[in-house]
């Protein structure tokens, strides 16, 4: 029987496709509102799609333990994902992003004081989903947002006098996208009533991923013209990341032209341009995707005391794909 050892993982595959596919619509459900207006605008950046990524760990992470309730994985899935969602509102507004999941952000659409209060309305409705499960998922709900308004807030304000830039830079991205996916695996867990050891491990696990889904992102943010968002939006901002760092790092009297650029005025889209395609062709690229590949070997070598099976299998795959992905 040739198709026996493939026949666990493509159920595990079917259900967990079944899962994701409840997901969106709870997604779109949890968005409406009271007014046709805040429900167009709330189902806005859901509707866009995105990779959710943040749900796919809490499906995954869900299969780690003994108890199976569909109900909670999707109710756990939908409060991360709202989550983030809302974070994006407010995020293109503090990023002046008119683009987002290849379409309109919603400032561009409404108006950064409608992103502002919809992202709100978001946050509220997961706070409402996230109290069905429990108060100690309220609690680290509530720890999970307040890392990543810091990080947010962090990487506003720069770093401090005398703090190295790098340390700050990885400081910011653990707040503001290490907190939440860690948070979906270990919601997953929680739900599944996994043992608290494999809880641990699964939070540690996705927010050691999750630095290397922001550090790859920031990485696409300059080379890919596909993300769906305007490519180089970092760099406009003057927002610093793991090629720009080690560009500076390094101080190559040849690279003295590019920093001085990165620094002056970006608004230019033709300028822009340029700048990006320097920084494409520049080897601190390669060495950024060198140093995101080891993270990404030490976020599978969490893995590998876990219990052997499909979900293992998928989690230590997403640690290939978080790094190869190119948009
Ligand atoms: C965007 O998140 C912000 C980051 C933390 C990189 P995603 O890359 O998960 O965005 P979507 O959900 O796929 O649009
Ligand atoms: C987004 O960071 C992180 C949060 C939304 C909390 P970025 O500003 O780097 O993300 P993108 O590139 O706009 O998706
Ligand atoms: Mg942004
Ligand atoms: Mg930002």
């Amino acid at each position: 029987m040739t198709a026996e050892p493939n026949a666990g993982s493509t159920v595990f595959d079917a259900t967990v496709e079944e899962r994701l596919a409840e997901i969106e619509t709870a997604l779109l459900r949890a968005a409406e509102a009271d007014t046709a207006l805040v429900t167009e605008a709330a189902q806005h950046v859901i509707a866009a799609g995105g990779k959710r990524f943040r749900p796919l760990l809490v499906v995954l992470a869900a299969s780690l333990g003994p108890r199976q309730d569909p109900e909670a994985v999707v109710r756990a899935a939908t409060v991360v994902e709202l989550t983030h969602v809302a974070s994006l509102y407010h995020d293109d507004v503090m990023d002046e992003a008119v683009l987002r999941r290849g379409s309109p952000s919603a400032n561009d659409r409404w108006g950064n004081t409608v992103a502002i209060l919809v992202g709100d309305y978001l946050f509220a409705r997961a706070s409402d989903l996230v109290a069905q499960l429990g108060p100690d998922y309220v609690r680290v709900q509530a720890q999970t947002f307040a890392r990543l308004v810091q990080g947010q807030i962090a990487e506003t304000v720069g770093p401090t006098d005398g703090e190295d830039p790098l340390q700050h830079y990885l400081d910011v991205l653990a707040g503001k996208t290490g907190a939440l996916i860690a948070t979906s695996a270990l919601f997953g867990a929680m739900v599944a009533d996994a043992d608290p050891d494999i809880q641990q491990r699964l939070a540690r696990f996705g927010e050691e991923i999750g630095m290397v889904f922001q550090l790859s992102d920031d990485i696409i943010d300059i080379t890919s013209d596909d993300t769906g968002k305007t490519p180089g939006t970092d760099l406009r901002a003057g927002i610093p990341t793991l090629p720009t760092l080690l560009l500076r790092d390094h101080d190559a009297p040849a690279d003295r032209a590019l920093r001085e650029r990165l620094d002056g005025d970006l608004r230019d889209d033709a300028v822009l341009a340029e700048v990006l395609a320097e920084l494409r062709r520049h080897p601190v690229i390669d060495e950024a995707r060198a140093q995101v590949g080891k993270r990404a070997e030490a976020a599978r070598a969490l893995l590998e005391p876990l219990p052997p099976g499909p979900a293992r299998s998928a989690l230590t795959e997403l640690c290939d794909t978080v790094v190869t992905r190119t948009a």
